[in-house]
């Protein structure tokens, strides 16, 4: 985290880059397009990093400078110039810089170096006049010592007269230096300007002999705390209201689109505090991301942004499957659109009839749940009436029995329609139609598994073979106390390395959970469905718990050290041998990242078929301290990636019914054999949050090769809703281990969730919007951990 990578791409390198990144607004600047006028002042100093006036002793101006005086400038003053070839150096030791002015009609352009090299022109013209504005920024260079010069060119958009150049203030991003960085950190100062492998060993295909890669490429703009793949190039990354790079209307976007082929990125309007909300795809394809945070006011100046209360949030994104993601929005109306309750940290599940179950949270914004915070509830989007609740929330008592460690509760959709769910210690199957909870096997030797001794889950691939049978697999997590004060537990406390797992039937439930040992403890790990049934468990730490700024020895402000920056490899389908408890974790070395990736942490699988890895933010707002906000993506390059794949040819349906046999055509790899493994992955992707993989599904399809062609498959659309909740997918052939890359496709009719009016009417006449907000009266909101 010691090095940043803002904008790199655009200002750096050549403008062949910069026109692949078109689409995007990476200039830190303003949103291209945008005409809005902003009163947003986007100056803000990073904790970590540090603001030198234009009045500074250290900044060295030549030619002829005027000082003007304002409150509305950082420390009441500004250096300006009309003249041409007059100019200011900066001599800093860091890794990034930011150059805070105004901007105006009067404004013009002046060119920009960096060490010596030109870097860029700016131009500080601006039809509404702004002051602390950010009129050029660069991060991630080596840590060191770097020189700013700026040199004033005189020149002005529509005017022969000259421009005005000014500085106001400089922001120095001190970043950490190499020794310092941590026991986990290699010495050596990797070149982050470029995009870099860190594949221990380059794959050869020709050779045959493909391993694991790692690249870094790519910077998501906004932090990415929640990440969902909405389309076959692009992914949609959420966050919370914070200064991040990327903005929109001329402030901090906190919502966009990323580009998997271009590494793009498209800020989305966001209004409400998405922070830290969950989410799930309905079963017509639309996207919804619900609950989060109040309205953040008071540490920093994020409330400036305009965002409203996300309590109570239901946002919607319709479909987006164009390209260029025109027309693609997050729609919000709390007047009509919303919960019933407050939430923050909800689970949000896709169930059988394709609706969303959303489960617990809390109230408002805390850190341990509580019972004055707690909301042991679900409640369903869209509202239903059932069990007399009329689209109100319905009690959970799980939810009281699993406090105070029980937020961003487990939860999967089981094959029989029922929902697996766990928090803490225990675990439940709770029958959503009849309301009716059925208590599983606590979870052994007194692991905790949700927020905020986090471990993650999944629910391993289901299969005809074997009718479906449903099996769960808890991961990482932690056994301190969830009773303790923040103040007697420490950044240094052991996580857990257990992963527990059991068969969820009759005979699986009576056996209990089998124990097995990761190679290495995790809290916050990341698990990955592969389409070939493997699972890649990826980031986390090895000690401490979630969040920031509530334990002893926070490293920077996080509550959690020691980043496992090697993911491992687990195969569900090898024997379980409780003598060999790492037995189905893989002995194969994969390659070992240089980015901590703690709390605030994602990872997906991509329709490619890679793994995208972004996020790790344990800080209250953008940060430059030790585990600083991270926006530097990453890519782990399973083998098949680098092996002749099947590819699937012509048209794939655009949806498949329940039991509806379809077919489709594919082309083999040279090397299959007349008996080749043949396998058809259809899975859901997910919605990524938190170590949250609630929605990740893989279900193997009934599938046959023609024997007389060998290119035409037919395949079988799984049984019901309760194997496969109705919604988007990605079909994904195997061949002897080898996917293809993913199609997508729609699971069942696409008619989406049925809309039960009297409920969703009941809901907006009994309940009251942002009640949060309403609420608000102890003054002391600060809904951050
Ligand atoms: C980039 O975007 C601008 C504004 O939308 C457009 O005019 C221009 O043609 C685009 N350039 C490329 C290379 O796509
Ligand atoms: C500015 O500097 C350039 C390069 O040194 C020089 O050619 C030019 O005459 C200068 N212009 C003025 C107005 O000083
Ligand atoms: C899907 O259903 C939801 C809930 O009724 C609705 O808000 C949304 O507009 C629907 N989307 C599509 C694409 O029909
Ligand atoms: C419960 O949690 C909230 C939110 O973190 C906190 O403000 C409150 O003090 C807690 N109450 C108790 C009794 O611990």
């Amino acid at each position: 985290m010691a090095f940043r990578s803002f904008f790199v791409v655009c200002v750096l390198v050549a403008s062949s880059a910069c026109n692949a990144t078109n689409n995007s607004a990476w200039n830190g600047h303003i949103t291209p397009g945008s005409t809005t006028p902003s009163t947003f002042t986007p100056y803000y100093v990073p904790p970590g990093a540090k603001s030198y006036d234009s009045s500074s002793p250290l900044i060295h101006y030549s030619g002829k400078w005027t000082d003007s005086f304002s409150a509305a400038y950082v420390q009441k003053s500004l250096r300006w110039t009309s003249h041409t070839n007059a100019s200011v150096s900066f001599t800093f030791t860091g890794t990034g810089i930011e150059w805070f002015g105004n901007s105006g009609r009067s404004h013009g352009i002046s060119d920009v170096y960096v060490d010596g090299h030109f870097v860029q022109s700016v131009d500080a013209w601006s039809a509404v006049r702004n002051k602390q504005q950010r009129t050029f920024w660069k991060f991630n260079l080596p840590y060191g010592k770097h020189t700013l010069k700026i040199i004033h060119t005189g020149k002005r958009q529509g005017s022969n007269r000259n421009g005005i150049l000014d500085v106001d203030a400089f922001v120095v991003t001190k970043g950490v230096a190499p020794q310092e960085a941590g026991s986990s950190q290699p010495a050596a100062q990797p070149d982050l300007l470029h995009s870099q492998s860190l594949s221990t060993s380059a794959p050869d295909p020709s050779v045959g002999q493909s391993k694991w890669t790692l690249v870094q490429k790519g910077t998501t703009g906004v932090h990415a705390m929640q990440l969902a793949i909405v389309s076959s190039t692009h992914a949609i990354i959420v966050d919370k209201v914070e200064h991040n790079p990327l903005t929109i209307s001329g402030h901090p976007a906190w919502a966009a689109l990323y580009d998997l082929n271009t590494h793009a990125v498209t800020p989305l309007a966001m209004q409400s505090n998405s922070f830290c909300a969950g989410g799930t795809f309905l079963g017509n394809g639309t996207l919804i991301n619900v609950g989060g945070n109040p309205v953040v006011d008071g540490y920093t100046s994020s409330a400036d942004f305009g965002d409203l209360d996300g309590l109570q949030a239901v946002r919607l994104f319709e479909p987006c499957d164009s390209d260029s993601v025109d027309g693609c929005v997050m729609y919000e109306n709390h007047a009509r659109i919303r919960m019933a309750s407050p939430r923050w940290y909800n689970t949000v599940l896709r169930i059988s009839d394709g609706s969303a179950m959303i489960i617990g949270g809390s109230k408002k914004g805390g850190w341990i749940n509580n019972a004055t915070v707690n909301n042991p509830t679900i409640e369903y989007f869209p509202p239903k009436s059932i069990h007399g609740s009329n689209g109100l929330p319905i009690d959970l008592q799980f939810l009281v029995d699993t406090l105070a460690s029980n937020l961003f509760p487990i939860a999967f959709s089981l094959p029989d329609g029922t929902v697996f769910m766990a928090a803490n210690r225990d675990a439940i199957i709770y029958n959503w139609q009849t309301n009716t909870e059925r208590k599983l096997p606590q979870i052994p030797n007194g692991v905790r598994v949700t927020y905020p001794m986090t471990g993650t889950a999944l629910l391993l691939p289901l299969s005809p073979d074997n009718n479906y049978m449903p099996e769960v697999l808890l991961c990482g997590g932690s056994t301190i106390d969830d009773t303790k004060p923040g103040y007697e537990i420490s950044s240094q406390d052991p996580a857990s390395a257990q992963c527990s797992r059991m068969v969820l039937n009759d005979d699986g439930i009576a056996a209990g959970w089998q124990v097995e040992q990761m190679p290495q403890a995790r809290t916050m790990p990341d698990a990955v469905l592969l389409p070939t049934g493997q699972i890649l468990i990826v980031n986390g730490a090895g000690s401490g718990i979630s969040g920031y700024g509530n334990v002893v020895n926070q490293v920077g402000a996080s509550n959690a050290d020691n980043p496992v920056l090697t993911p491992v490899l687990y195969n569900p389908y090898a024997p379980y041998d409780p003598n060999e408890p790492s037995g189905r974790f893989s002995a194969e070395s994969l390659p070992s990242s240089q980015i901590p990736r703690l709390y605030h942490s994602v990872a997906t699988l991509t329709p490619n078929g890679d793994i995208m890895v972004a996020g790790s933010n344990p800080n209250l707002d953008r940060s430059e301290v030790k585990y600083g906000t991270e926006y530097r993506v990453e890519w782990f390059g399973p083998p098949y990636m680098t092996m002749e794949r099947p590819t699937l040819t012509g048209d794939v349906p655009k949806m498949i019914g329940f039991g509806e046999s379809v077919q489709i055509n594919v082309n083999l790899p040279s090397t299959a054999s007349s008996n080749a493994d043949i396998k058809v992955a259809l899975m859901d992707l997910g919605y990524v949050t938190h170590a949250i993989h609630a929605n990740s599904r893989l279900v193997y399809l009934v599938a046959s090769l023609s024997t007389s062609d060998r290119k035409t498959l037919t395949i079988t659309g799984p049984p019901d809703g309760n194997v496969y909740p109705p919604g988007p997918g990605w079909i994904y052939t195997v061949i002897d281990g080898v996917p293809s890359k993913g199609v997508k496709v729609m699971v069942g009719d696409g008619k989406g969730p049925v809309v039960d009016n009297t409920a969703l009417e009941n809901l907006l006449a009994q309940t009251a919007v942002d009640q949060h907000e309403a609420s608000k009266n102890d003054g002391n909101e600060d809904g951050s951990e």
